[in-house]
C-alpha cells in the first residue's frame, strides 16, 4: 500500500478548515498529530493522499466526515473531580444560592458542562449537587447538560462505563454510592474493544440527572433558558483569542444573574472584553 504523505500545504488547509468549523487553532507543532491520527484511516480507506480528503469534506454536505475529523483531532484528557477546587466552589455557594431561589419559588439548578469529554465532568458536578443539597436534594431539579463536538466521545459519556483504572483516585463513598460494578466490553479511546472487563457503570439516579447533546461551540446556542453555572474548562485553551472573547460573551447571555462561568486552571479571561465579575481565578460571575 502506497505510504501518503501531507504536505506543508494539506495542513494549511486542513488548519484554516479546522479552524473555520471549530474554532480549534492548530499550531505548526501540531501537524505530526494530524498525520498520524488521519494517516492510517485514509490508507485503510483508499484516499490517494490528504488533498484528496481534504476535498471529499469540504464536499461532504452531511456533514459526517467533518465530524469524523475533527473527533480525530480532539484531545478528550479528563477525569473524575478534576481541578477539585471548582467542585469544591461549588458545595460552598450552592447552600446560599439555595435559599435565595426558595424565596423566588424557583427549584431548579440548571448546570452546562461544555466540552464533557467522556462524561467525568458533569457527572461529578452531579455527585456534587446531590452533596451539596443533602437530604433536600430530592425537592430539588437539577439537570446537567453535557455537550460535546466529538460525537465518538458523547457516545462513551452516555453509556456511563469505566475502566475500574479511573476509580482509583474516587473517595470510596463515592465509588460505592454513584458506581456499579459490571462485566462487560468497553471501547477505549484509542477505539480499542476490550472483552469482558470489570468496569464501573454509574447509576441510574445519576444518568438521569445529566443529558448528553453533541454542539459545536462556534454554534449559536440552542437554550431556551438560562444556566446556574457553565463549565467550559479545559476546551478554550485550543481558541485563539479572538475565538475566546466571542464565546465567552456567547456564555454570558446563558448565565442566569449571579450564576458562574469557571473555566480550566491554565485558562484566563484576561484580555478578553467581557461583562463578568472575577471571583478568584478561573471563577467569574455574572
Ligand atoms: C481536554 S477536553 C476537556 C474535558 C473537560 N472539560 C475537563 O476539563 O476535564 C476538551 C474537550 O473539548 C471538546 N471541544 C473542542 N473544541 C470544541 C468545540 N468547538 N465545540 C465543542 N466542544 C469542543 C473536545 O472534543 C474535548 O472533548
Amino acid at each position: 500500500m502506497a505510504i501518503i504523505d501531507l504536505t506543508d500545504s494539506d495542513f494549511e488547509n486542513f488548519r484554516k478548515l479546522i479552524y473555520d468549523r471549530s474554532g480549534i487553532s492548530l499550531n505548526d507543532s501540531k501537524k505530526e498529530l494530524l498525520r498520524t491520527r488521519l494517516r492510517s484511516r485514509l490508507e485503510r480507506e483508499g484516499y490517494p493522499s490528504f488533498r484528496a480528503y481534504l476535498d471529499e469534506v469540504r464536499n461532504d454536505t452531511s456533514g459526517m466526515e467533518l465530524v469524523l475529523l475533527l473527533d480525530a483531532i480532539s484531545t478528550n484528557l479528563t477525569s473524575f473531580y478534576r481541578e477539585n477546587g471548582h467542585f469544591q466552589f461549588i458545595k460552598s455557594v450552592v447552600p446560599a444560592l439555595a435559599e435565595k431561589k426558595k424565596k423566588s419559588s424557583d427549584q431548579t439548578f440548571r448546570i452546562w458542562s461544555a466540552g464533557c469529554s467522556s462524561g467525568e465532568e458533569p457527572y461529578t458536578l452531579a455527585f456534587v449537587m446531590l452533596e451539596a443539597l443533602g437530604d433536600a436534594a430530592s425537592h430539588w431539579d437539577v439537570k446537567i447538560l453535557g455537550t460535546d463536538l466529538s460525537t465518538d466521545i458523547l457516545r462513551r459519556a452516555m453509556d456511563g462505563r469505566y475502566e475500574i483504572e479511573k476509580m482509583k483516585d474516587l473517595p470510596p463513598h463515592v465509588r460505592d454510592r454513584y458506581f456499579r460494578r459490571e462485566t462487560g466490553d468497553i471501547q477505549t479511546k484509542s477505539g480499542k474493544i476490550l472483552k469482558n472487563r470489570e468496569l464501573s457503570r454509574i447509576v441510574p439516579e445519576i444518568r438521569e440527572m445529566v443529558t448528553f447533546r453533541r454542539l459545536n461551540l462556534m454554534e449559536s446556542f440552542p437554550f431556551k433558558h438560562q444556566f446556574d453555572f457553565i463549565f467550559c474548562r479545559n476546551v478554550m485553551i485550543y481558541f485563539d483569542k479572538p475565538t475566546q472573547g466571542v464565546l465567552v460573551n456567547k456564555f454570558y447571555n446563558f448565565i442566569r444573574e449571579g450564576g458562574y462561568l469557571l473555566i480550566g486552571h491554565s485558562e484566563s479571561l484576561t484580555g478578553l472584553k467581557n461583562n463578568f465579575k472575577y471571583v478568584q481565578p478561573t471563577v467569574y460571575q455574572k
